[in-house]
């Protein structure tokens, strides 16, 4: 029989030395296992006396557990090593293209937003901006609505504080405010022609499938020497048969009422409802798009402009519903609730329309 000390260094240094856990293992087995010399030991201590095995019975079997807490130790180490090599292996790749960011899209009311401007540009005017929160004086007052005129019931106004509110905010009920905002500029800085749309958020206390208590307007506003009604129907004419696409279509003028222009007037547009879905450009039916008619004299002298000299035309319209016309969108109240599906079925993405969106490319 081997000399149990020699045998006991032998495999500590074996261990030791093993190379990977497989090694490892068939050291273990030729050890511990059924016919392993540490196994051999301990069965020959059945032949001993009692005394002796009582000694030698000890003494290995504390040898045992060395031998049993070596290949331990060891395992831990040589699996440590294998995770180690496991993630070089699987270290990552900064090379490969990152995943794709998720990608948001154009709402329609931005998107028809920028068609208006972009046809209106075209047309020469440039934008104005004027604040969500108004004074009643722009609001109202200076586009020739006085207090108790009954134009302020008709408009479902929101009022901030209004108690504690001596200048009268509110939330604006029509975009219609910029028109005297700019009109003020241009003749403190005398700028004129005045050639300007206003797209922008308005607010009324109105709410059901086509009205939303938030929604968007385009206010358009030229004031020139000899500017008359036939400058506003071609320029509308032309901006419809733009943001239809269509390149003939017939627009008829009703007479209206606005305090602050004079005429006033509703424009329709020709037409088709016969084929479920609505047609532009053709057919016998009339949508109204807009309000609009020539700036009030009285609006002109409350922004310092002499009304004998310059006259102005102006028109308003509803953005949301132009979305929902021109992309058929049935119902107003999800343009609002930011359901992502609903935003990914009616946005767009500015990848596809370089024309509007120019410059960027995929
Ligand atoms: N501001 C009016 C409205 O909201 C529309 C309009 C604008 C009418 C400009 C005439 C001129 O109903």
């Amino acid at each position: 029989m081997t000399d149990p000390t020699q045998l006991e260094h032998d495999l500590l240094a074996a261990i030791a030395a093993a190379k990977d856990v497989r090694a490892l293992e068939d050291l273990r087995v030729a050890a511990l296992g059924k016919k392993g010399s540490i196994t051999e030991l301990l069965k020959s201590l059945g032949a001993m006396s009692p005394d002796e095995r009582k000694t030698k019975g000890a003494l290995f079997n504390q040898m045992r557990d060395r031998i049993t807490q070596a290949i331990a130790k060891r395992n831990e180490e040589l699996s440590g090593a294998a995770e180690h090599s496991r993630l070089l292996a699987e270290r990552v790749d900064v090379t490969l293209p990152a995943p794709a960011a998720p990608r948001g899209s154009i709402h329609p009311v931005s998107h028809v937003m920028d068609e208006v401007i972009a046809i209106l540009a075209d047309l020469g005017f440039s934008v104005a901006e004027g604040p969500d929160i108004e004074t009643e004086e722009y609001n109202f007052t200076k586009l020739n609505i006085p207090p108790e005129h009954p134009a302020r019931q008709m408009h479902d106004t929101f009022y901030l504080n209004r108690e504690h509110n001596p200048a009268g905010t509110l939330l604006r009920t029509h975009t219609s405010p910029v028109q005297v905002r700019t009109m003020q500029r241009a003749v403190s800085s005398g700028a004129f022609p005045i050639r300007i749309i206003a797209p922008g958020r308005t607010y009324r206390r109105d709410s059901d499938a086509t009205h939303s208590p938030m929604f968007h307007q385009v206010e358009g506003l030229v004031v020139d020497e000899e500017t008359h009604l036939g400058h506003l129907k071609w320029v509308l004419e032309e901006l419809c048969k733009a943001f239809f696409e269509v390149r003939e279509l017939k627009m008829r003028l009703r007479p209206s009422y606005f305090p602050f222009t004079e005429p006033s007037i509703e424009v329709d547009i020709q037409c088709d409802r016969s084929g479920g879905e609505i047609k532009f450009g053709q057919g016998e039916d009339w949508l109204e798009i807009a309000g609009a008619g020539m700036v009030h004299p009285r609006v002109l002298e409350m922004c310092d402009i002499d009304p004998r000299r310059y006259q102005g035309y102006a028109f308003g319209m509803g953005l949301d519903r132009l979305a929902m016309l021109k992309y058929g969108i049935p119902d107003l109240r999800p343009f609002f609730e930011s359901d992502l599906r609903w935003l990914k079925h009616f946005g767009f993405s500015p990848l596809d329309i370089p024309t509007l969106y120019g410059g960027l490319s995929r």
